[in-house]
């Protein structure tokens, strides 16, 4: 029967009572129902570890897509959630505002220092952060009386989300949109000027459209979800400079790099580039909860400042500044304020280097990169992803390899053992073939 997913192969009978039964009527992400392998039945985390039904436990390589920078179940965060649950699960916020929602709003700008960026508009979700950050950007110039700046200048390489306006700039090639074509928008993709070739070709793209252009949205340092690229800070300083001489915003999506994914707090302040909008996701309550804020700098705000109720930013998600994630929010801050994380990430690199450069001699491998707490083995090919998964499962590590792509973005708070174990299974599986 097709789409029974008691055909999927590889289903066992080892499985916990809710497992066959849900598992007829769930749909997962990026999955070919028919052909994936079963997914890990998971019964708790801890730290950097996994528990599943079955009594395995794995040591997760990328903690939770790159949200869970303390390890899981931290204590501290579960604390302030458990507070914040008998006081005040839930109350909408148009109209309204609590206590961890302020607190986390004048806790971020301060941390955006030396930046201006002073205005924090949550969300739930990273795409619909950048969904907002580009309806910002194009009623910033519509509310100073300027219109026809509808489109966004973003960049091959780039991913910023799944909905449909995060999908219309990112990489329009990324195998995650293709089917999608036909339902986005059109923007202009261009390469980011890495050097003098790509910067002309750059400037020369802008040049005759740049009154169509509304903002240059980019992720500060990595590309991530479509390949973890790394580029610098004069990258973005030419991107600064080109958007200044254009009188375009510059929107910087630190949804991955935020909270000291590559080394410093924010990829904006280890570049010295400040952007005019910066969306943030992920890390941002520690892994614990959904929630995201896009934050826009003092002349961004005041564009919408106005006795005029059109003027306003029309955008309102449901379970906006949701009070449970807010105070897992301010929670994870303490932890950044009082806990030596970008020490941390610091060590964690050297891990990497150490334990993945010796991938870089074996057969198929392409490049081996480290930028902060982010590891990756860019390989030739991968033959068969899905099989190249269950191999590192069976030698008792989560890693989940996209692309040609094999790579690690650990918490910040893992074991040396454990990331030891993760850089191992990786050189093990490179010399043994992908
Ligand atoms: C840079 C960047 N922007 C946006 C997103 C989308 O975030 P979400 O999956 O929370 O919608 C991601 C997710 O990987 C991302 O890496």
């Amino acid at each position: 029967m097709s789409g029974n997913t008691s055909e999927i192969k590889g289903l066992g009978t080892a499985h916990p009572d809710w497992y066959a039964p849900g598992l007829e009527h769930i749909w997962l992400p990026y999955a070919q129902m028919k052909t994936a392998s079963p997914p890990l039945a998971v019964v708790g985390t801890q730290g950097s570890r996994i528990r599943l039904a079955d009594g395995r436990e794995l040591i997760d390589g990328i903690a939770s897509w790159w949200t869970a920078c303390h390890g899981y179940n931290h204590p501290h965060i579960r604390a302030a959630v458990e507070r914040q649950l008998e006081q005040m699960p839930h109350v909408m916020f148009g109209g309204m505002v609590h206590e961890p929602a302020l607190t986390l709003a004048r806790r971020l700008c301060a941390l955006m220092a030396p930046a201006d960026l002073d205005r924090v508009f949550f969300s739930d979700s990273g795409s619909v952060a950048v969904e907002v950050a580009l309806k910002m950007a194009v009623q910033y110039w519509r509310n100073r009386g300027i219109r026809g700046r509808n489109r966004i200048v973003a960049f091959t390489g780039g991913y910023h989300g799944d909905t449909t306006g995060a999908m219309a700039v990112s990489d329009p090639e990324g195998s995650f949109h293709v089917a999608f074509r036909g339902l986005l928008p059109e923007q202009i993709i261009v390469d980011l000027p890495v050097d003098e070739a790509t910067t002309a070709a750059f400037e020369a793209a802008l040049a005759h459209r740049a009154d169509e252009v509304a903002a240059i949205i980019v992720e500060p340092l990595v590309q991530g979800a479509s390949g973890m690229r790394f580029h610098n800070a004069d990258v973005l300083k030419t991107l600064r400079a080109i958007a200044d001489r254009y009188e375009i915003l510059l929107i910087f999506d630190e949804i991955f790099t935020g909270f000291g994914r590559t080394g410093a707090m924010f990829a904006f302040q280890e570049a010295g580039v400040v952007p005019d909008i910066l969306t943030l996701s992920k890390a941002l309550t520690g892994g614990t909860l959904p929630l995201a804020a896009t934050i826009a700098r003092r002349n961004v705000f005041e564009a919408f400042w106005s006795d005029d109720p059109a003027s306003a930013l029309m955008h309102g998600p449901t379970f906006m500044a949701n009070p449970l994630a807010c105070a897992a929010a301010n929670a994870s801050l303490d932890l950044f304020a009082r806990e030596p994380r970008i020490d941390q990430v610091a060590k964690i690199a050297a891990a990497l280097r150490a334990g993945l450069e010796p991938c870089r001699k074996h057969h198929g491998v392409k490049d081996v990169r480290v930028k902060g707490a982010i590891g990756a083995v860019e390989l030739e090919g991968i033959a068969d992803v899905n099989a190249l998964r269950q191999r590192f499962i069976a030698k008792g590590v989560f890693i989940r390899p996209f692309g040609n792509i094999v790579y690690l973005t650990p918490a910040f708070t893992i074991g040396d053992d454990d990331l030891a174990r993760l850089t191992g299974a990786i050189c093990r599986v490179v010399a043994e073939g992908c």
